[in-house]
């Protein structure tokens, strides 16, 4: 089983149904509204658990009713979430999340006490990832946080899993991605950082020698419902995705990350079955509504990929 402790956001979601993204200026009629767990870090950590890590969390939450429920989410997953912090000044993180009737997302994300996270904080939890397997982090919670983080694990032989989003507004600081293992961005935020456009197979294996030369060996670009391409030491490939119809993608690469840490061998050996566990996962989360709700458990990945092998 590996150990996985998540670093990152806790969010409480606010979903609107809607017919279609509104333009500037127009107001649209909300079909249904409903709250759930979400935040990237969080959904990550919960996937993570529910695919069978032993995950633990780092994260900060505001002294309010949003934060009980947080905490209380993250225990109900077997989440240790003895270094989620609560910050006195701030809220908690939340979302609003408008859904429109193709399933797409449009996300508006307060970061609140996810913003206020500060290395102290996680220096605190220096026990919790030096005795992991793995650590990840996004960016809804300061790079400085997850810089602290990767320290504390590469000094301990810990691998460092960076999920670059959402994409960030200002420059990847250098000494963040010199301490990654392995990033995991879509196919926009993998563009935002090295500049090179996602339309083809070589535009990925360009894109992965840019990240070796920006200090990161390995690679996995989400490609939405084209699958995932990797890149490693031993060799590149891109993994189709699993064909299902979606109703809501959010959450869905987080159900990736969090799947695939929950697999994957620390020289990343197994890559390639990891990735695909992965994407049964994050094809059964984009069939169902909300974020944390719609991440499958282990059992329902173990079926869909039967059913996909028979
Ligand atoms: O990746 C999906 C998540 O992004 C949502 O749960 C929302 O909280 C935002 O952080």
């Amino acid at each position: 089983m590996n150990k996985v402790t998540v670093l990152g956001s806790l969010n409480v979601d606010t979903s609107f149904r809607i017919k279609s993204f509104p333009q500037p200026g127009e107001t649209v009629q909300v079909k249904e509204k409903s709250n759930a767990a979400g935040g990237k870090g969080a959904n990550q950590a919960v996937a993570a658990a529910r695919e069978g890590a032993q995950t633990a969390f780092i994260g900060q939450i505001g002294n309010d009713s949003a934060g009980k429920f947080m905490l209380d989410s993250l225990e109900a997953d077997h989440i240790d979430g003895t270094y989620v912090s609560q910050n006195e000044s701030v809220g908690t993180g939340t979302a609003n999340i408008m859904l429109d009737e193709a399933g797409q997302n449009c996300i508006l994300v307060y970061g609140g006490a996810n913003q206020a996270l500060t290395d102290r904080d996680v220096q605190k939890a220096e026990p919790i990832i030096k005795n992991s397997d793995f650590i990840v982090a996004q960016f809804e919670t300061p790079q400085a946080a997850a810089i602290t983080a990767f320290k504390i694990a590469k000094a301990n032989g810990v691998t460092t899993v960076l999920n670059p989003a959402p994409a960030p507004a200002k420059a990847i600081d250098p000494a963040l991605l010199q301490l990654t293992d392995i990033i995991v961005p879509n196919e926009l935020e993998s563009a935002s950082i090295t500049g090179i456009k996602i339309t083809d197979e070589a535009s990925m294996i360009q894109t992965a020698a840019q990240f070796q030369k920006m200090g990161v060996p390995n690679l996995i670009i989400t490609v939405g419902d084209k699958g995932a391409f990797y890149s490693t030491e031993a060799g590149h490939d891109l993994i189709p995705a699993y064909k299902v119809k979606a109703v809501d993608t959010t959450a869905a690469g987080d159900t990736f990350i969090g799947a695939f840490v929950s697999q994957i061998a620390p020289d990343f050996s197994n890559i390639v079955s990891a990735i695909k566990f992965a994407e049964h996962a994050s094809s059964l989360t984009v069939q169902r509504l909300g974020a944390q709700p719609s991440i499958p458990k282990l059992e329902e990945v173990l079926v869909a990929e039967k059913e996909s092998a028979s």
